[in-house]
């Protein structure tokens, strides 16, 4: 049987102010009567009251109650560090930090540091426990963090322990209805007025951080393994990061970035890493046109990936995905994936044909492993399935974890508990020393690790495009800024431009396929429609698809709300063009968009909107381009129709 014990514990009462370097963030550690707490101030204003630190441990004596401080260090820190690719080229890092090394004055006499780091708009702190002789290996039982936040502060949230994941759609509740386990990020606003998110960072080798309302407080709850553990660790350890971004508007919070800036610089070469736009073998197989599973409609046939890898070419697309190229899809896929192969092509599917043919064109193929959660099977062949793919030179993968819950170690694991983290983490590690780059569906959530191993270059982790066909309310693209985005990019498979198909109709205006490339940040990026949608029926708008990049110098949020509306601007790496994108609700919307922020340039503006007729239901194909000559002390008023949206490119001349 195991023993709890509570890890923390002290008859020592003070009190230690680390002060962020404006001085608008305060984060207060507190020792009191043998144990430890935490609370954050804003503006000299309480945001997040005394919370209590620790942890419960299995098996283990009491730590007790005899907690000390027997050091404090104190440091600054100020640095600018680049991104190889992303929203932003330059991320600042710049905070205090109070380190507090604590020890028990029992004969157990065990050790542990709280570090805590004050940034301007955040406050973070993990738990450091060192290896130490008597106290090797632990087995967490829980997580005692507690978020103490204004119980009438309103949340954005998804329900955690659910069989689709993180694929759901967003519900505003108050905190003190939080009595569920949601997901992190959560997003909150005070009923002060500042918008904070609770979220972790450098997630690794841990349960996921789930939140939930216990006794009245906001608490974590660590993701279990299936023995009811939480996680066993071997020490040294450091836990994720507990992040609160706090910002003073939702649209400011879009692009809090501490997240990365508590992430590792990359400990080796990855400048072989390349962000792509992709069409795919794909979206024909939501229609129903075309199957995974071999047959009379098979999509992965050769003589479809060499019509697809032609269209890219004439589209301008680097790269393609081909799913169902593989031996497993046979019959009901989700549940008989036990047996997939990554190695052993559909007899119809010449793969290293394929594999030339997009060569000579210079076409990335994306190649596709749907591990359907099958974890056992994918790892025994993991090396062999990369190996395969980067013999035949294609360098990037989209994984795939469908199912409820993952199959590891012949038991039923949570995709976001410590051994799915452990197993997403090998195929980031594996997939870098074989400089192939990565796009995971049914993910782990992004908490900034991106910065250490940019070759995971985007996940999915959130309900996408797959969902229309009526699972899906124009409201869910404008919660996604300020909730799921927040932990980097999404993969939501934009561009589908055959809107009214009559088995996926799709709940967005034509011109709002386009805003996506724009609002919906990814660090690969699919245009998800049969490319016949894009020759024939619309090229026009297909030429905003065309132009915009997969990688960005700096992102600047306009305007927007959470749930209702979001516009942002973002710069392209060459710095010579501005890209703007806009999605609104089921409301229409008038923007007006101040210029600003160009420089003293004069552009060419390319605005593709919405028509003043068009709706999302009535008339999706409804919609304008128009150009015009601007500078940086014009503005533009631009129309969004009920679930529409609008994209512009302004080209420097
Ligand atoms: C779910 C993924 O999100 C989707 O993109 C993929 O096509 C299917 N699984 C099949 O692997
Ligand atoms: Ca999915």
């Amino acid at each position: 049987m195991f023993k709890w014990a509570n890890l923390f514990g002290s008859k020592n009462n003070l009190e230690k102010e680390i002060v962020s370097p404006n001085g608008r963030n305060t984060c207060k550690f507190i020792l009191k009567n043998g144990e430890v707490f935490y609370q954050v101030l804003c503006d000299g204003k309480v945001i997040i009251d005394e919370s209590r630190l620790g942890f419960l441990i299995c098996g283990e004596e009491p730590i007790g109650n005899n907690l000390k401080l027997i050091r404090t260090t104190m440091k600054k820190h100020d640095e600018i560090f680049e991104m190889p690719w992303g929203e932003d080229h330059y991320i600042p890092n710049k905070f205090r930090e109070g380190a507090f090394y604590l020890t028990e004055s029992t004969s157990a006499k065990r050790i542990l540091t709280l570090r805590f780091r004050v940034f301007d708009n955040a406050v973070a702190f993990r738990y450091e426990i060192p290896a130490q002789p008597k106290f090797q290996r632990i087995t967490i039982a829980d997580e005692l963090t507690e978020f103490n936040i204004n119980l009438n502060s309103v949340a954005w949230k998804i329900p955690a322990y659910e069989p689709d994941r993180y694929e759901y759609n967003y519900e505003k509740a108050t905190v003190s209805e939080l009595t569920n386990s949601v997901h992190t990020p959560l997003t909150i606003k005070t009923p002060t007025g500042y918008y904070l998110s609770l979220h972790e960072a450098a997630l690794y080798n841990y349960g996921s951080m789930t939140i939930k309302l216990q006794n009245q407080k906001l608490k974590t709850d660590i993701t279990p393994l299936s023995d009811g553990t939480k996680a066993h660790l071997a020490l040294p350890f450091e836990t994720p990061w507990r992040l609160i971004m706090i910002d003073n508007s939702a649209i400011s919070l879009t692009t809090n970035r501490v997240m990365y800036a508590l992430n590792e610089a990359p400990r080796q070469d990855f400048s072989w890493v390349k962000t792509l736009k992709f069409i795919g073998i794909w979206w024909a197989m939501y229609v129903g046109e075309w199957t995974w599973a071999p047959g009379e409609r098979h999509g992965a046939t050769t003589r479809h990936a060499k019509e697809y890898i032609d269209a890219a070419v004439r589209l301008g697309i680097g790269g393609l995905l081909i799913e169902g190229w593989n031996n497993g899809w046979e019959g009901d896929w989700l549940q008989n994936g036990i047996n997939n192969s990554f190695t052993e092509p559909t007899p119809d599917f010449n793969f290293t044909e394929i594999a030339s043919y997009a060569r000579i064109r210079n076409i990335e193929l994306v190649g596709h492993h749907e591990t359907v959660g099958f974890i056992d099977n994918y790892e025994r062949q993991l090396e062999a399935a990369y190996d395969y793919y980067a013999k035949n030179g294609v360098h990037y993968i989209k994984t795939g974890y469908a199912g409820s819950q993952m199959m590891i170690n012949g038991r039923r694991e949570y995709h976001h508990s410590q051994l799915g983290v452990l197993h997403y983490q090998k195929t980031i590690e594996l997939a870098a020393k074989k400089q192939i780059m990565l796009d995971i569906h049914e993910p782990i959530k992004g908490t900034g690790i991106e910065r250490t191993w940019p070759n995971l270059l985007t996940r999915e982790g959130a309900r996408g495009q797959e969902y229309e066909g009526g699972a899906i309310l124009p409201s869910h693209a404008c919660f996604l800024p300020y909730t799921r985005l927040l932990s980097g990019g999404m993969d939501y498979t934009n561009g589908i431009f055959d809107i009214t198909n009559n088995v996926k109709r799709v709940s967005t205006t034509l011109a709002r396929q386009l805003a996506y490339f724009v609002t919906i940040y990814s660090g690969m990026t699919m245009a998800a429609d049969r490319p016949f949608m894009y020759e024939n029926n619309y090229p026009d708008m297909f030429k905003f698809i065309h132009d915009v990049p997969t990688n960005f110098e700096m992102t600047i949020p306009l305007a927007g709300e959470i749930g209702e509306y979001y516009v942002v601007a973002r710069k392209s790496r060459d710095l010579k063009t501005w890209f703007i994108g806009g999605v609104t609700n089921e409301f229409p919307r008038r923007m007006h968009i101040d210029l600003d922020f160009l420089e003293n340039f004069v552009y060419e503006a390319t605005i593709y909107a919405d028509s003043p007729d068009a709706h999302f239901r009535d008339k999706p194909f409804g919609y304008e381009i128009t150009t015009r000559k601007i500078q940086k002390t014009d503005s533009l008023d631009i129309y969004m129709a009920p679930g529409g949206g609008f994209a512009i490119e302004l080209k420097q001349l």
